[in-house]
């Protein structure tokens, strides 16, 4: 079990955008298992690459509370969104804030799997909040962006 350094807002890896992975080479593989390790470690719903300083279109997420169904989206694109949800959201780069952001409430996302098979993955409400939320981040984009209002700290309950 390998943990990575996440990066935090303010850290300019955030805000570029990533390159598609043309290849599965083992330093691709290490970054996926790590990225899944740090995930679960922090008790999140989903990692970006970026997230860990690594500018590559590599996804995973994990909506369950298990925490046992991990989904790995390599090069993913949202090919198809509808409805609309309005939620609070957060984001392990963005330690200790919520907001609320508008998404779409269905979305289908076609990506290449860990061993570079073309995947479809469709998801409602949580996971289609996660799809989207981590999609951005390949694109350099903050929830923050896109929140209503301010953040609101979710360290006093
Ligand atoms: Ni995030």
């Amino acid at each position: 079990m390998a943990l990575r350094k996440i990066r935090t807002i303010g850290d300019e890896i955030l805000t570029k955008k990533c390159r598609e992975v043309t290849e599965m080479k083992p330093r691709i593989k290490e970054l996926i298992a790590d990225m899944l390790d740090t995930m679960y470690d922090e008790q999140g719903v989903g990692l970006a690459a970026p997230q860990v300083g690594v500018l590559k279109q590599v996804v995973v997420i994990d909506v369950t509370e298990e925490g046992n169904n991990p989904i790995i989206l390599i090069n993913p694109q949202i090919i198809e969104m509808s409805g609309e949800q309005k939620g609070q959201e957060g984001c392990l780069s963005v330690p200790n804030r919520a907001g609320i952001v508008t998404r779409a409430n269905y979305v289908k996302v076609k990506a290449l799997n860990e061993n570079m098979e073309e995947i479809i993955v469709e998801g409602e409400e949580l996971l289609a909040r996660a799809l989207q939320h981590e999609i951005d981040h390949l694109s350099g984009i903050l929830y923050v962006s896109k929140a209503e209002g301010e953040l609101f700290d979710t360290t006093q309950e």
